[in-house]
C-alpha cells in the first residue's frame, strides 16, 4: 500500500495490491480524476488518461475532462460537487491546488462517525488542499486507502479562509467521473416492511438519483449505490460501490452526459440544505466509502462487510458474540404485566435464549401509541417494582435484560410536551403534522440532547440494562428549529443528526457495556452512520420468513451479518398473514443476529422443542452466522424468484452453512444442484442437514464431498418433492459443511 506524489507530472497515485486511485493537478490548478479501478504499476505516469485541460466548455475541446471535485459556473455543465454562495451572491467557484499532506493512518472527522484504523500501518491518507481565491473558500479533500481492502474512504472539509461569510449550498462527500456509461445502477429501494429490495436500472442519458429528505436515511432508499457491468455476476466482473456514512438526508446521483461519461456524486442532500460559514469556520461533510471490485458484487459486499464490521463499528460489542434474544413486542404489544413478562422470560430461558428485551410500553401512561413518549419513567401499574425489580428477576433466571427507548420523540399527551412544547419540531404559526401520534424533538438543540442524556442515564442506571433498542418511528415534518436564526434554518437537518450522534456518543461513553441496537420503524435508518454506534440494527418490522429473504439479501449488499437483527415470530405472520413452518422462519433468521419476537408460553410442547433445537444450533454455529463470510448464491430477485440460496463460510473455509429456500413446491421437479463458493477446493467436507430427518437426501448429502466438486458440480438438492423436509410450500434446508482431515 502506498500513496505517491509525482511533482513532475503532478499526479497522486493511491495504490494497494487490488486497486489504484489516481488524481492529477491540471494546468489551471483544478483536480482531474484519472482512474479508480484495478491496481496499476507504480512507477509510470498516467497523466495521458485525462485528455486535454479543463478551461470550460470541455465538450468543445474533445473528451470531457474528468474532474475530481467539480464546481459550477466556469463551463462544466455537469452537476457540481460543491456550490458556495459568496457574500456578493455569486456561486462561481474555481478551486485550485494549494498543497497536500500524506500520512500513515487515518484521522477522525469531527462530530461525525467514520471508518478508522487501529494501527497506522492499516491505511494511508492523502489530504489535498484547494482554494478559491476570490471567495476565500478553502477545501480539504481527504482520501484514505486501506491496506488489504479495495476501499478508498473520502471526506471533505470546507473552511472559510476569507473575510466575508459564505453560504454552502451543496457539499458532496465524493464525486467520481467515469470514462464510460456501460453500467447498471444497483441500489436498494423499498418502504416500511419491505426495505432494501435490490433495484437495477441501465444508465441512461440524464440524471438518476436516490435520496432522502425525511431527516433520516429512510426506508425508501439506502445511502448506498453500486455500478456494475451488465455481465457482472456475484462472483465475477467489475463493480464500483458508493456508501455514505450518514443517517440523515442524502443524495446519491449518477449523471450520464452526451459524451458518454458518467458522474457519480454522493453526500448530504442539497435540497433544503444550506450552511452559513463565517470567516474562520469549517464545515465537515460525512465520509463516503468507495469500493472497486473486479470479482463481482460478492467481493464488493465482502469489502464493505469487513470494513464496517471491523473498522466502523466501535465499542465493547464490536467483536463480541451477540446474545440470542427474545423481544416481547409481537408477543404482547403494549399489553403486559411484570408477571406476564416473567412467564415469557422463564420459558425463553428454558429454551436457551440469553437476553430478554422489554419493548415499547414500559413508561409513562403508555398503553397504546397515542401518548407518553418523552416521559421516561416507569409505569408502576405494569411494573410495580420498577425496572430494577423486573431486571433483577430476569437476571435471577439466568438471562440478561434489555430495554426499548425512543429518545428523539415526544407525544402531545406527555408531561415532557406540557413542560417543553417548544422542543417539538415545528414552524411557529403552522400546525404540526403528527406521525404515529407523535412529534419529533429538536435534536439540533444542545439542551434537548442534554435533557435526554440526563433522563436516559437515570433509566439505564436504575436497573441492570445490558442492551438498548433505540427506535425512531416517524420522519420529520415542518423542519424548523426555534433555536436557529432565519438564515441558519438550512442547517437544521444536519444539526439534527449531529445531535443524534452526540447523544449516542455520550450514552456509549457513559454505559460502555451496553449493546445498542438501532431501529427506525424497522429498517428506516439502517445505515453506516448508525452502525458506528449501534453494531446491530433491526432489519425490518417484517418478520415473515419469505419477505425476509429479499430484505436480508438486499441488506447484505452493503451490510454484514453482524449488523442484521433477524427474529422468528408467530404465525400467521403479523405483517402479511402468511403461515410458514417454524424451521423455515429460523433457517432465514439464523443468517444474522438471531432472536425471537413472540410469546413462547403459547407454543405447543413440540414447538418449544423446535425452538430449543434452533437456539442450540444457532449457538453452536454463532460465529459463522454472525461473522462468517456471507456468500449470495441464488437471488430472490432473479428469474421467478422461487428459490433463494446463500451461505456463510469460516475465514479458513473449513466450515460453512448453506441456506436453501424454496417458496412454492412444484410437482415433478428436476434434479436440483447448487454450486457453492468460497470453499477450499482441496478439502473434503462432510455434509449434514438441519433440521435432521434421516430422509434419503440427508443420507446422500452426508457423503463426504470435495470442495472442488461442491463448487464446480454443486450440492445435490434432491430430485423429489416427496421428502418430508421439502414437501409443501415455504421450505428451507440448511446444509452444514465441515472439512475433515
Ligand atoms: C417499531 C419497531 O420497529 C418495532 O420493533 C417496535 O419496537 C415498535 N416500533 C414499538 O413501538
Amino acid at each position: 500500500m502506498s500513496i505517491d506524489w509525482n511533482p513532475e507530472t503532478k499526479e497522486f497515485h493511491l495504490r494497494n495490491d487490488r486497486i489504484s486511485y489516481l488524481v492529477r493537478v491540471l494546468e489551471n490548478g483544478a483536480l482531474g480524476g484519472l482512474h479508480f479501478g484495478p491496481a496499476l504499476a507504480r512507477e509510470r505516469s498516467y497523466r495521458h488518461l485525462s485528455q486535454g485541460e479543463f478551461h470550460g466548455f470541455s465538450n468543445r475541446l474533445g473528451d470531457p475532462v474528468a474532474l475530481e471535485y467539480p464546481t459550477g459556473g466556469t463551463g462544466d455543465y455537469r452537476v457540481p460537487a460543491l456550490t458556495i454562495e459568496a457574500a456578493d451572491g455569486s456561486t462561481v467557484l474555481e478551486l485550485a491546488y494549494v498543497g497536500h499532506r500524506i500520512w500513515p493512518g487515518k484521522a477522525p472527522i469531527p462530530g461525525l462517525p467514520s471508518t478508522y484504523v487501529e494501527r497506522d500501518d492499516e491505511a494511508d491518507t492523502l489530504e489535498i488542499v484547494c482554494a478559491d481565491t476570490a471567495s476565500g473558500a478553502e477545501v480539504r479533500l481527504s482520501y484514505t486507502i486501506f491496506c488489504d481492502l479495495p476501499v478508498v474512504a473520502r471526506s471533505v472539509r470546507v473552511r472559510n479562509a476569507g473575510t466575508e461569510p459564505l453560504r454552502l449550498l451543496c457539499v458532496m462527500s465524493a464525486s467520481l467521473d467515469l470514462p464510460d456509461t456501460d453500467w447498471d445502477l444497483v441500489h436498494l429501494a423499498g418502504t416500511w416492511a419491505r426495505e432494501r429490495h435490490v433495484t437495477i436500472d441501465r444508465l441512461q442519458p440524464g440524471r438518476r438519483s436516490i435520496s432522502s429528505f425525511r431527516g433520516a436515511s429512510g426506508h425508501e432508499h439506502n445511502p448506498f449505490l453500486a455500478l456494475r457491468r451488465a455481465w457482472t455476476t456475484e462472483a465475477a466482473g467489475e463493480a464500483v460501490g458508493f456508501s455514505l456514512v450518514y443517517s440523515g438526508n442524502f443524495l446519491g446521483e449518477v449523471e450520464v452526459d452526451p459524451f458518454g461519461t458518467a458522474r457519480v456524486r454522493l453526500g448530504i442532500a442539497p435540497e433544503g440544505f444550506s450552511w452559513r460559514l463565517d470567516p474562520g469556520a469549517e464545515f465537515a461533510a460525512p465520509e463516503a466509502v468507495l469500493v472497486y471490485s473486479d470479482a463481482g458484487l460478492g467481493w464488493l459486499s465482502e469489502a464493505y462487510h469487513r470494513l464496517y464490521r471491523e473498522r466502523l463499528a466501535r465499542g465493547a460489542w464490536r467483536d463480541r458474540p451477540r446474545p440470542v434474544l427474545i423481544n416481547n413486542w409481537e408477543g404482547t404489544y403494549f399489553d403486559f404485566t411484570e408477571e406476564k413478562l416473567l412467564e415469557i422470560a422463564s420459558v425463553a430461558h428454558d429454551l436457551g435464549i440469553e437476553l430478554f428485551v422489554l419493548d415499547d410500553g414500559w413508561f409513562g401512561e403508555r398503553n397504546d401509541d397515542t401518548r407518553s413518549l418523552g416521559d421516561w419513567f416507569v409505569n408502576r401499574r405494569k411494573l410495580p417494582g420498577g425496572l430494577n425489580q423486573l431486571a433483577r428477576r430476569i437476571e435471577a433466571l439466568g438471562m440478561a435484560f434489555g430495554l426499548w427507548i425512543e429518545p428523539e420523540m415526544v407525544s402531545q399527551r406527555s408531561r415532557l410536551f406540557v413542560e417543553h412544547p417548544d422542543w417539538a419540531i415545528g414552524v411557529p404559526g403552522r400546525p404540526r403534522t403528527e406521525g404515529r401520534n407523535q412529534y419529533v424533538l429538536d435534536m439540533s438543540r444542545p439542551e434537548v440532547v442534554d435533557h435526554l442524556f440526563a433522563v436516559l442515564s437515570d433509566v439505564l442506571r436504575s436497573a441492570p440494562v445490558s442492551y438498548v433498542k433505540w427506535d425512531m418511528n416517524r420522519n420529520i415534518t415542518e423542519p424548523y428549529s426555534l433555536a436557529l436564526p432565519p438564515d441558519r434554518q438550512g442547517e437544521f437537518f444536519h444539526r439534527y443528526i449531529l445531535g443524534v450522534y452526540s447523544l449516542y456518543e455520550r450514552l456509549m461513553a457513559a454505559f460502555p457495556a451496553i449493546l445498542f441496537e438501532s431501529c427506525a420503524g424497522g429498517g428506516g435508518r439502517f445505515d453506516p452512520g448508525l452502525l458506528a454506534f449501534a453494531p446491530q440494527a433491526w432489519t425490518s418490522d417484517d418478520t415473515d420468513a419469505i419477505e425476509r429473504l429479499k430484505i436480508q439479501w438486499g441488506t447484505s449488499l452493503c451490510y454484514p451479518l453482524s449488523s442484521m437483527a433477524a427474529h422468528v415470530s408467530a404465525v400467521p405472520n403479523h405483517q402479511v398473514g402468511r403461515v410458514t413452518p417454524l424451521a423455515t422462519r429460523a433457517a432465514v433468521a439464523f443468517f444474522g443476529v438471531f432472536g425471537y419476537e413472540l410469546d413462547p408460553t403459547t407454543m405447543s410442547a413440540e414447538e418449544r422443542r423446535g425452538v430449543a433445537d434452533q437456539v442450540g444450533f444457532y449457538k453452536k454455529h454463532r460465529h459463522l452466522f454472525q461473522r462468517g463470510r456471507f456468500v449470495r448464491l441464488r437471488s430472490p430477485f432473479e428469474g421467478d424468484g422461487n428459490e433463494t440460496a446463500w451461505m456463510t463460510v469460516a475465514a479458513d473455509s473449513r466450515q460453512a452453512i448453506v441456506g436453501h429456500y424454496r417458496i412454492l413446491n412444484r410437482p415433478s421437479p428436476g434434479p436440483g444442484r447448487l454450486r457453492l463458493r468460497a470453499l477450499d477446493p482441496n478439502a473434503s467436507y462432510r455434509v449434514s442437514l438441519w433440521p435432521a430427518t434421516g430422509d434419503p437426501i440427508e443420507q446422500a448429502g452426508a457423503l463426504v464431498r470435495g470442495g472442488d466438486e461442491l463448487m464446480n458440480v454443486g450440492l445435490f438438492l434432491g430430485a423429489t418433492g416427496d421428502s418430508p423436509v421439502i414437501r409443501g410450500d415455504f421450505a428451507a434446508r440448511l446444509f452444514i459443511l465441515e472439512a475433515i482431515g
